[in-house]
Order: structure tokens, then C-alpha cells, then sequence
């Protein structure tokens, strides 16, 4: 156990989704009870559904990898790990943890068509201005059969509620980090799959509420237990405000 620490962010007040947030908010990603800690657990239900390599050499890109989050979480899968980002200052970290990172727009991103066997895109469409151009991009990455592996935030009013006015109240999301109007209907981003050649499965996902409500008193009493189990991401029927999603590129 420890103490948790004073906020090590001097966060400017910038507007809704500037990505000049996370350099505001670099010493965060991998504190266990920073404002991030939630991206953890998605990290951890999103590389559950990627399988082990079925071939050496094989790639995983990560795109919007952020600081590298989903590196431990594969570690053992057999993957070289890519990761695409906008932020300098998040990328530094990821290559600290393993990843090759490439700074880059999701929207355009500068690497060659089929060049992966797993695109991962988590927590990313919902901050991009032109998610389409993003899928589109993650699409066009995979090589036929490969797989595709996101989760975002759903474009309806519970999600809005949940993740912007409930959430950014909340220890694990930082405040103005979202701009709903750029979340993502879930049948649109099935249906923008589709046209490129990928049929998207989505179910939804919540963190498990015990777990949750544990983590946030914890958080609150001012010890988070580096040890301890973080909460789990697990599946709900519900797609209405957090969801994955899975699908494999035809050939
Ligand atoms: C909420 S974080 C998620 C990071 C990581 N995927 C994770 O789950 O830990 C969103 C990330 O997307 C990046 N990002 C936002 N818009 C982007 C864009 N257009 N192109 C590349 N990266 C972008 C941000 O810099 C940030 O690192």
C-alpha cells in the first residue's frame, strides 16, 4: 500500500479533447491510481481478445497507443508492437515499455497497406475528429484475415451522462479529456467496418461494479494498493456507452 500522491499534472485549461492534454497529464498514465487508471483496465479486457501469433515476425498496431498501456498485456503473445500516436510525450513512454512508436495521425497513418495482423484501435475513434478516415486507415493496415480490436464510446445520451458528466467527475477520467460530439454510434462504426472489409462483432463492457466502487473508496481513503487486482472491464448486453468491438479483414 501507499499513499496516493498529489496530482502530478499542472493541467492548462484547454479546450474539450486537445490533445495538449496529455502532455499536461504525462506523469499520469502509469500511476495505478492516476487519472488513467481506467485505461489500464480496458487495456487489460481489450488484449483478451487478441490471440496468440500464429506466425513469427507478426505485427500488432496499436493505434492512439498512447503511453503504451496494452504493452504488458501482451507480453508473451508473441507480437512486434507498433504504436501510432499524436503525442511525443506519451510515445516516449511507450517506447520505454517496449513499443515502436511512430508519431503519427490515426487518420493518416505512415505505414504500408497490410502490413499488420492485429490493428488495435482502444479508446481512440471517440477523440478523433474524422473516426471513418480512422477506421478506414485501420482497415486498410490489416492483411486479409488479420484482426481488428477497438473500444470507444458510444454516441447516445447515457453515454454522455456516464463518461462526460458522471465520469469526468470521477478520479479515473480526466475532466475535458472528451468532446461527445465525436463519439461513435456503434451500428455506424459496424456498418463503416463493413464497407472495408471487416464484419465488426460489438458487445458492450462496463467495469465490474464491485471492483469499481472498491478501487474509488480505496482512492478516496488515499491508498491504492499497488498490488492489488484493478478492477475488471467485463462484458454487459448493453452497448449504449462504453463497447468493444472484433472482427477479421476478409481475404
Ligand atoms: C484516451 S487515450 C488512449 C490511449 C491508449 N489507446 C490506451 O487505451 O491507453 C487517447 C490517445 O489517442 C491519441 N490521439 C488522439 N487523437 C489522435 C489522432 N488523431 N492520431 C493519433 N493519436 C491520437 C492521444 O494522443 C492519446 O494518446
Amino acid at each position: 500500500m501507499r499513499d496516493v500522491a498529489p496530482p502530478s499534472t499542472r493541467q492548462r485549461v484547454l479546450p474539450r479533447n486537445d490533445p495538449r492534454q496529455y502532455d499536461d497529464l504525462a506523469g499520469e498514465w502509469w500511476r495505478p491510481d492516476g487519472v488513467f487508471a481506467m485505461l489500464h483496465w480496458i487495456a487489460e479486457a481489450r488484449a483478451s481478445l487478441v490471440p496468440p501469433a500464429d506466425r513469427p515476425d507478426a505485427l500488432l498496431v496499436d493505434l492512439g497507443c498512447g503511453a503504451g498501456l496494452l504493452a504488458p498485456h501482451l507480453a508473451g503473445k508473441g507480437y512486434r508492437h507498433v504504436g501510432v500516436d499524436l503525442t511525443r510525450s506519451a510515445l516516449a513512454q511507450a517506447a520505454a515499455h517496449g513499443v515502436t512508436a511512430v508519431n503519427g495521425d490515426v487518420a493518416a497513418v505512415p505505414l504500408a497497406d497490410g502490413c499488420a495482423d492485429v490493428v488495435s484501435a482502444g479508446e481512440v475513434l471517440e477523440h478523433v475528429p474524422d473516426w471513418r478516415a480512422a477506421v478506414a486507415e485501420a482497415c486498410r493496415l490489416l492483411r486479409p484475415g488479420g484482426l481488428l480490436v477497438v473500444d470507444t464510446l458510444n454516441d447516445t445520451a447515457l453515454s454522455r451522462l456516464v463518461a462526460v458528466h458522471i465520469g469526468e467527475r470521477l478520479p479515473t477520467v480526466p475532466r475535458g479529456i472528451h468532446d461527445p460530439r465525436l463519439f461513435v454510434d456503434d451500428r455506424e462504426l459496424v456498418a463503416e467496418c463493413a464497407r472495408h472489409g471487416v464484419e465488426l462483432r460489438v458487445r458492450g463492457a462496463r467495469p465490474e461494479l464491485r471492483g469499481l466502487v472498491g478501487w474509488l473508496l480505496r482512492r478516496a481513503r488515499g491508498v491504492v494498493a499497488t498490488g492489488a487486482r484493478a478492477p475488471r472491464i467485463v462484458p454487459t448486453r448493453s452497448t449504449a456507452v462504453l463497447y468493444q468491438g472484433w472482427g477479421v479483414r476478409k481475404g
